[in-house]
């Protein structure tokens, strides 16, 4: 089969995914998080925080962008949309766009999540709620959240961030989830289309404290394998099996 090319980038992009995207990526499903706590972790200037806050839940984002003046963030993400979007389009003949269905309108779902991003995270109500912080160093509490979600930041960016990053990354995303609570990754693919290779062996180390599942994504659009990760920690379950 004929090799794609690489996504062309230096450093990470700051993107601005949607709700909706969100939705197709890690199976959201807004009734079960009624009550919980929720972590989008290198939420960069995506509206999912936003919107899940419009619905009423708990909801949180960390990611290094989110330090110094709230404006200048804004203006980076508006930046990185003709970025992205200029890339796009010169590679638009390796990707599906069944979902999204033209370079036009992709850009034009991303002015709106980044829109909606901006306004929640310069309101009263999103103040705190952007925690200016990076993986594998979170400033929230021990069994905090009852799902923490990683849209392209974990895997994609394996060309800059090696296994031991990635083993930390992801002890750190179990530690403040909560017991029986869920840790999902998408994509688990590098910039060059690739398979992480050392995914089964962090799973087998991380086997201990977490149960791991590969999911078929429901978002068309690279062109590889697109699967997310679910990792359902372990320690909840105690007492019920009356056996033990
Ligand atoms: C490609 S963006 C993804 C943004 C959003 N999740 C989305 O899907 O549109 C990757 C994000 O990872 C963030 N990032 C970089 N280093 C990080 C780290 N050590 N921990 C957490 N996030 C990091 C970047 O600032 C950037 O916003």
């Amino acid at each position: 089969m004929e090799k794609k090319p690489a996504y062309p980038q230096t450093g990470v992009a700051s993107t601005c995914r949607s709700y909706e995207e969100y939705e197709r990526m890690f199976g959201i499903e807004e009734e079960k998080l009624r009550g919980q706590k929720v972590l989008d972790v290198a939420g960069g200037a995506s509206s999912f925080t936003a919107a899940l806050r419009a619905r009423g839940i708990d909801a949180y984002a960390a990611d290094p962008f989110y330090a110094g003046d709230r404006e200048v963030t804004i203006a980076a993400a508006k930046r990185e949309i003709d970025t992205s979007s200029a890339k796009l389009a010169a590679m638009a003949h390796i990707y599906d766009w069944s979902y999204y269905g033209s370079p036009e309108r992709h850009r034009a779902l991303r002015e709106a999540s980044l829109a909606a991003f901006a306004a929640h995270f310069t309101s009263e109500d999103g103040a705190d709620r952007y925690a200016s912080a990076g993986l594998p160093d979170l400033p929230f509490a021990d069994d905090s959240f009852a799902l923490a979600v990683c849209s392209h930041f974990l895997f994609l960016y394996a060309g800059q961030f090696g296994e031991d990053f990635h083993l930390a990354a992801l002890r750190e995303l179990l530690r403040v989830t909560k017991p029986g609570g869920e840790i999902r990754v998408y994509p688990l693919v590098t910039l060059a289309w690739e398979p992480v290779l050392y995914l089964d062996r962090l799973l087998r180390l991380l086997e201990k404290d977490a149960a791991a599942r590969l999911v078929t994504c429901n978002l068309p659009f690279v062109p590889s394998e697109s699967r997310t990760l679910v990792l359902v920690k372990k320690g909840g379950i105690r007492g019920q099996d009356k056996r033990l």
